[in-house]
């Protein structure tokens, strides 16, 4: 049966991606560089499938929706407008000893796990104030048990420059998210298109963050990958409140059926009044059991028309709606589902990590649609050229549907062992008896079965599994 979350450390996660090539720290070579991380062989493909998973549920079967790739790097009064150069701000600590720096709502909540209190204390409603006054009154120390000094607002966009003449250079930011990209295009989207609302608009691309919290591998990273819809409507013909369960459950059934995620895992958390964005009439959040607690995986939130509001007020520009059958002219309101697609795949490892004590292995059990690999072909032994070449041809035949790895080294059982450990979740091997009566064996994954497949009906076969 699975892997339960409390029985799986993130530092089996962490041994596994760096063994088998999924995800490796940044500059290994000069000794990694904070809370970064990049994708190996098996990493890429990975993101690869939850990338073009999401884009073709979210964008591509549906007809409300289209999809846009905006820059990183965008005008500087976007993120003025936005709030980000003011308020895309983290809370401080500093330890009074070791000048280590932390992020104050996590260092405050890491105390009170080894020290709790009979009073009900929601560390996430809190405010910088209120966080000050918890630190002394508690008389919380950092985690090396130094005091620590009071917090501080820490703005957490990564700012660089354009141009070459110094003194004349253009300070820009890094996006600190890709949605900023959809709203100051949408004027250029609705002139160019024949959407009507409610239509939504999603991007998938890179966002930049200088975190101060490190340690928690690709949970949280300075340079991540942000998958996000803004969804826009016209807030009296459309009733929010049924439009945002709409994409709850549109969220939850990509989690569940499209990625494969046991739903006991998850659970959906409702921002209180106080943790809410100022702009926010509503979030929520679709946590996981990651193996270090509960956490935020993708948030929902009601945005209103505040950020389109926001861009007409800074850029001059119009940037309203006018419906096509009654001439009414407004702001649309959106709802904004947003996720990080190396999130998605850090819950992925963490969900299909399983130890089969029985059989001495350990097995990815990814969903066949998700895994790197959907096949392997091996020939039995590589020093029969006549199995090789029958296998080459299996290969070219099958890569030409689905993602194919080839493995010819050691003996069947070590392939078997290694395939387990990425995911693949069938073993096809050419055998002697395939130079006979054309057929190969198919080992599945999980139930380690092997059936006869004819090599003609192979690709089929193995494209049924893989949507199953
Ligand atoms: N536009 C709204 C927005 O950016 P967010 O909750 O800050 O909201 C959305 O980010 C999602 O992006 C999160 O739910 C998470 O999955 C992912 N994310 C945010 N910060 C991240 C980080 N530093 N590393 C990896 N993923 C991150």
């Amino acid at each position: 049966m699975s892997q339960t979350s409390s029985s799986l450390t993130l530092e089996k996660i962490i041994a596994l991606s760096k063994r088998r090539g999924f995800i490796f720290p940044t500059s290994d070579i000069y000794g990694g560089l904070v809370s970064s991380y990049d994708y190996g062989p098996l990493g890429a493909e990975l993101l690869r499938h939850i990338r073009n998973l999401w884009w073709e549920a979210m964008i591509t079967r549906r007809q409300d929706m289209v999809g846009i790739d905006s820059q990183i790097l965008l005008h500087p009064q976007t993120w003025v407008a936005s709030g980000h150069v003011n308020a895309f701000n983290d809370p401080l600590v500093e330890d009074k000893v070791t000048h280590k720096r932390y992020r104050a709502d996590h260092a405050i909540s890491a105390w009170l796990e080894t020290h709790p209190q009979t009073e009900d204390i929601q560390v996430e409603a809190l405010n910088l104030e209120q966080m000050g006054e918890l630190i002394l009154r508690l008389k919380i120390t950092s985690p090396e048990g130094n005091e620590i000094l009071p917090p501080k607002a820490f703005n957490i966009m990564f700012q660089s420059a354009i141009g070459v003449v110094e003194g004349d250079k253009m300070p820009v930011y890094l996006r600190g998210e890709t949605a900023q990209g959809i709203f100051t295009n949408f004027a250029n989207i609705l002139n160019s298109s024949r959407l009507q609302l409610p239509f939504g608009v999603g991007q998938v691309g890179k966002s930049f963050r200088n975190e101060i919290t490190t340690g928690q591998f690709v949970f949280r990273t300075l340079e991540f990958e942000q998958a996000e819809i803004e969804y826009f409507f016209d807030p009296e013909s459309t009733d929010w409140q049924a439009l945002f369960k709409s994409w709850q459950d549109a969220m939850w059934g990509f989690i569940t059926e499209t990625l494969g995620i046991q739903p006991e895992h998850l659970r959906w958390r409702r921002h209180s009044d106080q943790e809410r964005s100022f702009y926010s009439k509503e979030t929520y959040d679709l946590e996981y059991a990651f193996p270090f607690g509960m956490k935020e995986l993708w948030g929902i939130a009601y945005r209103t028309d505040y950020d389109l509001k926001q861009h007409i007020e800074f850029s001059g520009h119009d940037l309203s709606y006018t419906d096509p059958k009654t001439g009414r002219v407004f702001v649309p309101h959106v709802i904004e589902p947003a996720v990080g697609i190396n999130r998605i795949l850090l819950m992925a490892l963490c969900d299909a990590y399983w130890e089969d004590t029985q059989n001495s292995r350990v097995v990815l059990r990814l969903k066949p649609s998700l895994a790197p690999y959907q096949a392997a072909v091996f020939p039995l032994l590589k020093n029969k050229p006549e199995l090789v070449e029958k296998a080459r041809s299996v290969f070219s035949q099958v890569s030409r549907k689905l993602a194919v790895t080839w493995d010819e080294r050691g003996n069947i059982g070590k392939r078997y062992y290694a395939q387990d450990e990425i995911g693949t979740p069938f073993c096809v091997t050419i055998d002697f008896q395939t130079l006979e009566d054309n057929t190969v064996t198919v080992r599945d994954r999980d139930s380690m079965i092997q059936v006869r497949v004819a090599v003609p009906e192979l690709t089929g076969y193995l494209l049924q599994r893989v949507e199953e």
